[in-house]
């Protein structure tokens, strides 16, 4: 295989894990950032994010030549003449901007500064999650016949990107110039996992698409837990025997306290922006984001119950202990994660929060997503003298828990499980009644 110089323009989650894959592929790589301090540590091989694998690939780059890491895109991208990019991924933030349109500057503004820099030949790589039209207007701003863009979506999850990653399901490669795309795909042929080779505008829709279907299916999974719960089913032997279709896969099927993260609710909302804009009104996708919004205030309902005993009960002054709270286990990341959309509702209800998760400490008080939550580094002491626990993330570690513990120490033994997590008959048995979702209490 033929090793490629590779630019990798932004060091997050995606950015890094690609850098660092991408080496230990066996290609050159240099990822540049602009935040000096993350560069220094990035070069000594310390990982600030918590993601299984990263840092030992990150270690392996650096000691064998084949990572590193300079400060600004210019760097990464010029080199010393030969050594210029021949293929540049930029893996840059596109947050939500108004009205849910995918806000793009960051992506003009590195392209406006390579521009110039880049050498005849090379391919840009849009790795982000850009609206479609996005290759085409990179290409406008580039104004230079002699390099490509080309979209090739990531489909990494938080938490398992190098797996993800190294064992892809498959590979989009889109480009409206056929040879750059198969050059793009050609720096993946080690995996031999399957590849899509189409135009950039259906690349960037394939993500998207994906995302919003994703979206779909837990909105469905939810609110199928809902009509369980009328009906007197049981949602996990549903979904257990809905998954057996091959068609319809045993992942992606467990409810919860709604999808949040920094993907779905963001491609939901860009998706329904990208929609309008082609005139074209997504019901469906509509439905799925408001199927997700209500399911924060169902659960909100169900501990209004579960400590009052009654519908419409008062959650004032009541206290209660939130187990997890970044948006889904295995990650430290607190951005749109549902347990705070459920804690904020909680709050205006008039509850006292105490909250303990394993990958926050109490230094996170400080951060401004949890202020109203106080925030301990004991689950006990989260439980201590609550009207009931909650649990909000799917954090393995819980289901260990000394639940006799806490039903001493909590002062109505009441456990509400948005994540369907725990062993009902082991809880029971240590006197705490357990509530979950879609499950026979
Ligand atoms: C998601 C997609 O799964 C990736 O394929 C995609 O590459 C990524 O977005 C992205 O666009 O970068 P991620 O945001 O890391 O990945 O998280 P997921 O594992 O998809 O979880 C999303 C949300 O759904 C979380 O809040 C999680 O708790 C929830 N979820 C997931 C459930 O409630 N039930 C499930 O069965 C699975």
């Amino acid at each position: 295989m033929f090793a490629r110089r590779i630019a990798v323009v932004g060091t997050g989650y995606v950015g890094l894990t690609t850098g660092a894959c991408l080496a230990s592929l066996g290609h050159r790589v240099v990822c540049a950032d602009v935040d000096a301090a993350k560069l220094e540590r990035l070069s000594r091989g310390e990982v600030d994010i918590l993601e299984p694998g990263l840092a030992e690939l990150v270690a392996e780059g650096l000691a064998a030549g084949r990572l590193r890491f300079v400060q600004g895109a210019t760097a990464a991208v010029s080199g010393s003449g030969d050594d210029a990019a021949e293929v540049v991924f930029l893996c840059l933030p596109t947050p939500m901007g108004v009205g849910g349109v995918a806000d793009l500057s960051t992506v003009e503004r590195v392209v406006d500064e390579i521009r110039h820099l880049l050498r005849p030949g090379a391919v840009i790589v849009n790795k982000s999650t850009v609206p479609v039209g996005t290759a085409l207007r990179t290409s406008e701003l580039l104004e230079r016949d002699d390099v490509a863009v080309v979209s090739n979506p990531e489909f990494l999850r938080e938490g398992s990107a190098v797996q993800d990653f190294l064992t892809p399901d498959r590979i989009v490669v889109g480009c409206d110039q056929q040879d750059a795309a198969e050059r793009v795909a050609a720096l993946y042929a080690r995996l031999g996992a399957p590849t899509v080779l189409t135009d950039a505008a259906s690349a960037e829709l394939v993500k998207y698409a994906a995302n919003c279907f994703l979206a779909m299916k837990l909105s469905y999974v939810n609110a199928m837990a809902e009509l369980c719960e009328r009906l007197g089913a049981d949602i996990s032997d549903v979904t257990e025997g809905m998954g057996y279709d091959r068609r319809i896969g045993q992942s992606f099927l467990q409810p919860g306290p709604g999808w949040g993260g920094s993907c779905l609710p963001k491609d939901t909302h860009a998706m329904l922006q990208v929609a309008d804009g082609a005139d074209f009104e997504f019901r469906l996708l509509r439905a799925t984001i408001d199927t997700n919004t209500r399911q924060r205030q169902r659960i909100v309902d169900k501990v209004r119950l579960a400590v009052t005993g009654k519908r419409a009960g008062s959650l004032s002054r009541r206290r209660l202990g939130l187990l997890g709270l970044t948006f889904k286990a295995g990650t430290d990341d607190l951005r749109d994660s549902p347990a705070l959309a459920v804690a904020a509702l909680l709050r205006q209800a008039g509850a006292e929060l105490v909250g303990y998760d394993p990958a926050l400490h109490e230094d996170a008080a400080s951060r401004p997503e949890l202020a109203g939550i106080t925030i301990v580094d004991d689950p006990y002491l989260a439980a201590k003298d609550a009207d009931a626990v909650i649990v909000l993330t799917e954090w393995p570690e819980f289901r260990t828990l000394e639940w006799a513990k806490i039903a001493e120490a909590v002062r109505n033994p009441v456990v509400v499980d948005t994540r369907n997590l725990l062993d009902a008959e082991a809880l029971n048995r240590a006197g705490v009644q357990w509530t979950g979702l879609g499950r026979k209490p």
